[in-house]
């Protein structure tokens, strides 16, 4: 009931005016006040004649102080705009005024949501705020920021709703990872001669992350040989944060040991596995990479094998010359097959697990290589594995007319070369010295030759598996002295034809003589005893 009679007195009091111009005012006849706070009004009245002054509110009222023509009230506990109204009766007329009292309110509530835990990079976010309270509305807005940058803002008088809801999309990139967003609103009562009073919410960081399309690389060979050490490898590009990324590596289930390395978009992951018999058939690769909520995988077969190379062996370890000996060439698992090859090249044999090859040691055997493979089928592939085995003859030593000439005619004085080297497995020692006086021969360049060096000498070749003698003869002589004897010689040679032909010519001379003295005597003869005519 009582708020509506001082409505009516109202409309009354603004149809009917007080008697001679006695009026009621109020004062003040405005005020700015925060919610919830008191505030004092003063009704007074011209009037002469019988006063009856009254304040209506709906707010807890007091009278503070009165005069004659005055009354002073005290409002308190103002939680919304209104309009006290001050009323009199002054004699039978009835008047009234009033004031308009307006409020204003920070907002009670400011509030982000929380951020998801993990925003990708290309996508929207979706930031809200909740503000609740705020007053005078149209005097208010609010804002999102992202650090100080202002992303949207919204006055909020468009939107009378309690609480308010201001959203924003923002397209999340790299930069954004760990920016601090926030919301605030400002509430700005400087027209009242305020000043202009803000509130912020918490700030929320963002965690951004960015994830290719492609999945982990690994870099590793698919065959694996047991007793060996092989790098496993397994990496992404484009990423972010790398540095939050984690990644595994495992084999056969088994998480391996790996260093992983993250260095600007780059993640990668290396890991050492030592292949042991246990792992031997065909295994499984995992590389498992976590960056924020998301999880990539790369995965490969590997087949992991046993090949023990193929043994490669002789018979007995020392072969001498002339004896037999035989190179086997032998696989060490199952199903392989190995060739036996040889330079000079031996007869191929069909395939098998076991091939032989059995010769006569010569001197030429000695270093002569035998190799050996074998061959796997690991997966469709074929492996191979060689050894490879040189010959070893013993033989000599030789000291042969090749290895070191016997005779060796030198004028004195010229330059010559003398070759003598002995041979043999093992390397022979050769010692040369002249008989008599055992000095050595000399080997190699002599410049020049003297007659010194003249004479026979003996060398002797020696190893732990024989030994040899030759004689060589060292023979030194001058030109001139051989000339002079070819001269002597021929002229010998000379006096002695010609004697030979003195001889026969005197010979041939005296047997005409002889000859035609018999003729004549035949002639004689035959004239005495012809008759007389
Ligand atoms: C109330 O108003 C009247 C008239 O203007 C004035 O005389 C009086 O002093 C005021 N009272 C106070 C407490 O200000
Ligand atoms: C809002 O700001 C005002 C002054 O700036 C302050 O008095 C008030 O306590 C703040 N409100 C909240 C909820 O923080
Ligand atoms: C993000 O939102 C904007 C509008 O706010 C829209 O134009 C754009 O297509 C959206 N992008 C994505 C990736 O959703
Ligand atoms: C965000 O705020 C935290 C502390 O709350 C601060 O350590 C960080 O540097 C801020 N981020 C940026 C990008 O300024
Ligand atoms: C085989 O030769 C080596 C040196 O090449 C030697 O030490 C070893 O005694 C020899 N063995 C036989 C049985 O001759
Ligand atoms: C043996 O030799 C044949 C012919 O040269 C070749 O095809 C084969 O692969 C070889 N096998 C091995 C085990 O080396
Ligand atoms: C070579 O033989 C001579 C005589 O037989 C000997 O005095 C000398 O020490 C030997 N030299 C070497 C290197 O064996
Ligand atoms: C040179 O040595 C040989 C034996 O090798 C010998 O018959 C000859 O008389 C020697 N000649 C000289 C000039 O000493
Ligand atoms: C040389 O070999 C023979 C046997 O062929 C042996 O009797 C002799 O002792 C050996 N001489 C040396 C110096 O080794």
């Amino acid at each position: 009931m009582a708020p509506t009679l001082p409505l009516l007195l109202a409309l009354v009091a603004l149809v009917i005016p007080g008697p001679g111009g006695a009026q009621v005012s109020i004062h003040p006849i405005e005020a700015f006040l925060l919610m919830g706070a008191s505030m004092q009004v003063n009704c007074s009245s011209s009037c002469t004649e019988n006063l009856n002054l009254g304040l209506e509110t709906q707010w807890p009222k007091r009278e503070v102080e009165s005069g004659l023509r005055w009354k002073l009230f005290e409002l308190s506990d103002i939680e919304e705009d209104s309009k006290p109204l001050c009323f009199e009766t002054c004699g039978s007329i009835q008047s009234s005024a009033s004031a308009t009292i307006i409020l204003y309110s920070f907002p009670e509530r400011v509030e982000l949501d929380p951020l998801p835990t993990w925003q990708q990079v290309g996508k929207n976010l979706t930031l809200r705020c909740l503000v609740d309270g705020g007053t005078p509305q149209h005097q208010l807005s609010v804002m999102l920021l992202r650090e100080e940058e202002v992303l949207y803002r919204q006055p909020v008088d468009v939107d009378p709703k309690n609480p308010k809801e201001i959203t924003a999309t923002v397209l999340v990139s790299r930069d954004d990872h760990e920016a601090n967003f926030s919301c605030r609103t400002e509430l700005d009562l400087r027209p009242q001669g305020l000043a202009l009073f803000t509130n912020v919410s918490m700030t929320r960081q963002l965690r951004a992350f960015d994830l290719p399309v492609t999945i982990p690389k690994l870099d590793t060979s698919d065959l694996l040989e047991v007793g060996t050490k092989q790098k496993v490898l397994c990496s992404l590009e484009g990423l972010f944060p790398a540095s939050e990324a984690q990644i595994s590596l495992e084999l056969g289930g088994y998480t391996l040991t790996s260093k992983s390395t993250n260095h600007r978009d780059l993640v990668s992951a290396m890991a050492l596995v030592e292949v042991t018999a246990e792992l031997e058939g065909t295994q499984q690769l995992l590389c498992v990479l976590k960056l924020a909520d998301q999880t990539l995988r790369a995965e490969r077969i590997l087949n992991i094998y046993s090949f023990p190379a193929p043994a490669l062996t002789q018979s007995q370890p020392n072969v001498s010359e002339g004896s037999q000996v035989t190179v086997s060439c032998e696989a060490r698992d199952g199903a392989q097959v190995v060739n036996l090859t040889s330079v000079p090249s031996i007869q191929p044999r069909p395939p098998s697990p076991k091939v032989q090859h059995t010769l006569t040691a010569r001197a030429r055997d000695n270093k002569r290589r035998f190799s050996c493979s074998a061959a796997l089928n690991v997966a469709g592939q074929v492996l191979f594995k060689t050894r490879t085995l040189e010959l070893q003859v013993l033989y000599g030593p030789y000291l042969d007319e090749s290895d070191c000439p016997t005779n060796w005619p030198w004028e004195v004085g010229t330059q010559q070369t003398l070759k003598c080297e002995a041979r043999g497995n093992p390397p022979p020692t050769l010692n040369c010295s002249r008989k008599g006086d055992g000095a050595p021969l000399p080997i190699g360049v002599v410049k020049p030759v003297t007659w010194a060096m003249n004479g026979t000498y003996v060398c002797h070749a020696e190893s732990s598996h024989g030994n040899v003698t030759r004689d060589v003869f060292l023979m030194v002589y001058t030109e001139t002295n051989l000339t002079l004897i070819i001269i002597l010689v021929t002229m010998l040679a000379i006096v002695v034809i010609i004697t030979a032909a003195m001889y026969f010519y005197n010979r041939q001379r005296k047997i005409k003589i002889y000859k035609l003295q018999r003729a004549q005597e035949e002639a004689m003869k035959l004239k005495a005893q012809a008759p007389p005519p």
